[in-house]
């Protein structure tokens, strides 16, 4: 092929795509939401820090190219003022869009100065996205794709991680496991270190763990445990950009939160996959690091310049873009003053 051959075909494959600005144009919300709430950290209040997100990501949103519908918010309508479940959020031109958001994923790592604390938004087609409901937590086995297909969730662990390990040539101690730190994952937590991996406590923020589990060079090789169900979905978003992917099943706390899921027409037997969570073919993902971690540097603020560092993909393409902002504070309309 000559070169104009070439560029021809690539023009004609490349073709008219309303979309593709969409995860450049999501970025800059979800770095609004991390420069406004790491103003605030170390200051000891996570209500402070997601309110400071909430504020700043929100009519960044509104100048979005899109039609969206909140479905994973921060809550019901009247606990929340912004960005309320079925909120419509955009400039409302365009099809419609389905919207996970956590401005802050780490409220508590922020407030406290802990590491791993982001801001996240994804975006899939109207409809694609699950709805998590009543169902507060899932249980989640985020593994890379090269051993997606041979995991089973009921598995014993120690057989995911031998599996791993072949897969990735490495022995099972070689291997890290990303738990979130909770009572409640002690027998899990056991399992592992029976197994003969290595933990890394998340003290929070397993959006972030899980990415971080797809993702070469953050030390994590999977990620286990029960977490919140709206992170599992933003989680998917991401998966589906990355490749990877997450096996889960939701969980209930207690016999009225069991019945209440029931009630509400889910399944507990059900294991969830990737797809299960965010089916839609068109997927975005956004990430701004809050706090210094292993995905993602937090947010600076410099003698004149406010620098973030940010994750922008597209399952479609499967760009996955590293992004690196240097925000002016004086002119800046991202930096709140
Ligand atoms: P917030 O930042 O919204 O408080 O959530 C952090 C988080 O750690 C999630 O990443 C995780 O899925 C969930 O909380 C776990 O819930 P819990 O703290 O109740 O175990």
């Amino acid at each position: 092929m000559t070169a104009i051959q070439t560029m021809t075909a690539t023009q004609t494959r490349i073709g008219p795509d309303p979309d593709r600005n969409l995860a450049l144009e999501l970025v800059r919300a979800t770095e609004a939401a991390a420069i406004n709430c790491s103003r605030l950290l170390g200051f000891g209040d996570k209500n402070a820090v997601d309110a400071a997100a909430v504020d700043a990501m929100r009519p960044v949103l509104g100048t979005v190219r899109m039609n969206g519908v909140v479905v994973i918010g921060e809550g019901e309508k009247d606990e929340a003022p912004m960005l309320y479940n079925g909120e419509r959020v955009g400039d409302g031109t365009g099809p419609e869009w389905d919207i996970a958001v956590d401005p802050v994923d780490g409220t508590t790592l922020t407030a406290k100065s802990l590491p791993d604390a982001v801001s996240v938004l994804g975006v899939s087609p109207r409809g694609t996205m699950f709805n998590p409901g009543p169902a507060v937590y899932m249980y989640k086995l985020v593994v890379p794709g090269l051993v997606a297909d041979a995991i089973d969730i009921d598995a014993p662990l120690a057989d995911t991680l031998s599996r791993i390990a072949k897969a990735t040539d490495r022995s099972v101690s070689d291997l890290t496991v990303a738990v979130l730190d909770r009572p409640r994952h002690e027998q899990l937590v056991a399992e592992i270190r029976q197994a003969g991996a290595r933990i890394r406590f998340l003290l929070d923020g397993d959006v972030a763990g899980a990415i971080m589990a797809v993702s070469p060079g953050t030390g994590v090789d999977l990620l286990v445990g029960v977490g919140g169900t709206p992170e599992g979905v933003l989680a998917a978003c991401a998966l589906r950009c990355l490749g990877g992917e997450l096996i889960g099943r939701l969980t209930a706390r207690d016999a009225d939160e069991k019945r209440a899921i029931i009630d509400a027409g889910y399944d507990l037997d059900q294991v969830l996959t990737t797809t299960d969570l965010v089916s839609g073919n068109n997927v975005f993902f956004a990430a701004t690091g809050v706090t210094d971690g292993a995905l993602l540097q937090g947010v600076r603020f410099e003698s004149n310049r406010i620098t973030t560092h940010s994750l922008s993909m597209r399952s479609r393409s499967g760009t996955v873009r590293l992004i690196e902002g240097r925000h002016d504070p004086e002119r800046s309309l991202l930096v709140n003053h």
